[in-house]
C-alpha cells in the first residue's frame, strides 16, 4: 500500500522510520518531511494545511492511507474533508474527525465531555465576554494557584498557571479582552491546580475499540530540575516506572475505557491516537488534557518500543479488528534527549551547521530530525527542537546514558539539551 504521511518533525521521523520497516508500505510519501524522513521515503513539499493539493496527491499516487502527525489539520477538518469525496471511500485516514478532534482542539469541548463521561478531571468553569465580570469575582474567590487555559490550539502556550490573584487576573483579562491568542482565548477554562506526577498514555482506536501504545513521560521544561518555561518538550523515557500495575488499571478503567465509550455514545468519529495527558494524584489518575494525534517527543521513544508492525495496526483500526489484535511491546526501556536551540523556547538563530549528526551510532540508538534543513553533509539548524537522539537500555539509566554518549559527537552553535532527562527513575 502506498502511504502518505503528514508533518515535518521528530514525531514524523519517528513515524515514517516504523511505518517503513512494514512489509505492507510499498510507497512512502511525507509531506512535507525533513531531511530525516528523506531516508525512510519521498518528500513532497505540500503544506499539511492544503487539503486539496492532499487529495489531489492521494488520487494522482494512489495513496491508500494517510497518516496525520499534527493536530492542525486534524483541528480543522481533514479527516472529513478527504472522507466526503466519494473516490476515498477506501481510504485509510489515521486521526479523527473535525468534531472529536475538538477534545484536543477545544479545551472547554474535552472538559464537558468528560464531565459527561464521569472521567477524572480538575474541576473547572469557563468564561467568555458574556461572563466576564462574573469571570473576575469568581477568580477573586478562587484558591492559589490558579490555572487558566485558553480554549483553542494555541501551540502549547495557551495554559496560565498563575501564583497570585492580580496575575490571574491580569493574564485572563489579556486573553479575553485583548485576545492574547486570538479567537483561541475568547472562551477560557478556569481550572483547580492538582499537584502530581505527570504522564502520557497512548491508545489507537476506531472510536469503540481500541489497542494501548507504550507509555511516556515527558519533559517540558527547558531547564533541569524541571524548571524555567515550558517547551515543546526536552525528552522523554517510556516506561513510566510508576504507571504499572494498579495505578494502570485505574487508567484503563477510570479514563481509558470511559473515553471510548463516550466517542461511541455521542457518535464522534475517531480512526486514531488517543494521547492522554494525566497526572497522578495520590495514586489517583486525572486527566490534564487530551491531544487527537501522537506526542512530540513521546513518538520518539513509542514507536521504538513498539515492536508490532504498525500498518497492521492501522489496518486493524480501519477493519474493526483492533479486539482481536495483541500489541507487541519490546521489553527494553527507551529515552530521548532533545537538542535545542540555544536561546529556544525564546528567541533564537536558524541556519547553524550541525556536526556529526549523520556519523554511525550505535545500534542501540537513533536519530530522529526535527528542526532541520538542508541534506547530508550539510545539515543546518532550522527550529528550536532540532533533533531527538533516542536509545535503548535495559532500564531507563542505561538508555539516556547512552542517549548522552551519542549526543558528545553532535554540535552545532549554541547547542543545548537537558542532561537530566528521567531524572527521577535514575540512580
Ligand atoms: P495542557 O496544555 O493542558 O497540557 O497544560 C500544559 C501544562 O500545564 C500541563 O502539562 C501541566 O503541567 C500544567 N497543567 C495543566 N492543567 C493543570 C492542572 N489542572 N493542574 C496542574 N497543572 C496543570
Ligand atoms: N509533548 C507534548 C505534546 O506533544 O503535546
Amino acid at each position: 500500500m502506498n502511504i502518505l504521511l503528514l508533518g515535518s518533525g521528530g514525531r514524523e521521523h519517528a513515524l515514517a522510520w516504523k511505518i517503513k520497516q512494514s512489509a505492507r508500505c510499498s510507497q512512502l510519501f511525507i509531506a512535507p518531511g525533513n531531511p530525516g524522513t528523506a531516508g525512510f521515503g519521498k518528500n513532497i513539499p505540500m503544506a499539511v494545511g492544503d487539503f486539496e493539493a492532499i487529495a489531489l496527491f492521494c488520487k494522482q499516487h494512489h495513496i491508500g492511507m494517510v497518516v496525520v502527525g499534527p493536530e492542525d489539520p486534524l483541528v480543522n477538518g481533514i479527516y472529513d474533508y478527504l472522507k466526503a469525496d466519494p473516490a476515498f471511500s477506501g481510504l485509510i485516514v489515521v486521526g479523527p474527525s473535525a468534531e472529536a478532534a475538538k477534545l484536543e482542539g477545544s479545551k472547554a469541548f474535552a472538559k464537558a465531555f468528560m464531565d459527561r463521561q464521569g472521567i477524572p478531571t480538575a474541576d473547572y468553569r469557563e468564561f467568555t465576554k458574556e461572563n466576564y465580570d462574573e469571570g473576575m469575582a469568581y477568580l477573586k474567590a478562587h484558591p492559589l494557584p490558579i490555572v487558566l487555559k485558553a480554549d483553542g490550539l494555541a501551540a502549547g502556550k495557551g495554559v496560565v498557571i498563575a501564583q497570585t490573584h492580580e496575575e490571574a487576573l491580569s493574564n485572563f483579562a489579556e486573553m479575553i479582552v485583548s485576545a492574547r491568542f486570538g479567537a483561541a482565548s475568547e472562551r477560557v477554562v478556569v481550572e483547580q491546580f492538582l499537584e502530581g506526577v505527570e504522564m502520557s498514555v497512548f491508545a489507537l482506536t476506531n472510536g469503540s475499540q481500541y489497542v494501548l501504545l507504550p507509555e511516556a513521560k515527558d519533559y517540558k521544561r527547558i531547564g533541569e530540575g524541571d524548571t524555567g518555561p515550558n517547551t515543546g518538550g526536552m525528552g522523554a523515557v517510556s516506561p513510566v516506572p510508576f504507571a504499572q500495575g494498579i495505578f494502570m488499571d485505574k487508567v484503563i478503567e477510570r479514563v481509558v475505557r470511559p473515553t471510548i465509550a463516550g466517542l461511541e455514545k455521542e457518535g464522534l468519529v475517531y480512526h486514531g491516537f488517543v494521547f492522554f495527558g494525566l497526572i497522578n494524584v495520590g495514586g489517583d489518575p486525572y486527566v490534564i488534557e487530551y491531544n487527537c494525534r501522537m506526542g512530540d517527543p513521546e513518538t520518539e521513544v513509542v514507536m521504538p518500543r513498539l515492536k508490532s508492525d504498525i500498518v497492521q495496526l492501522f489496518k486493524a483500526m480501519d477493519d474493526g479488528k483492533l479486539d482481536e489484535t495483541e500489541v507487541e511491546i519490546d521489553p527494553r526501556a527507551a529515552s530521548t534527549v532533545v537538542l535545542v536551540s540555544g536561546g529556544y523556547p525564546g528567541n533564537f538563530e536558524k541556519g547553524k551547521q550541525i556536526k556529526g549528526l549523520d556519523a554511525p551510532v550505535s545500534s542501540d540508538t537513533i536519530v530522529f530530525y526535527a528542526g532541520i534543513t538542508g541534506a547530508e553533509g550539510d545539515l543546518r539548524t532550522n527550529g528550536g527542537r532540532v533533533a531527538a537522539i533516542t536509545s535503548y537500555g535495559k532500564d531507563i539509566n542505561e538508555a539516556v546514558e547512552k542517549s548522552l554518549d551519542a549526543i558528545k559527537s553532535i554540535g552545532y552553535e549554541h547547542m543545548n539539551f537537558r542532561k537530566d532527562i528521567g531524572f527521577e527513575f535514575r540512580n
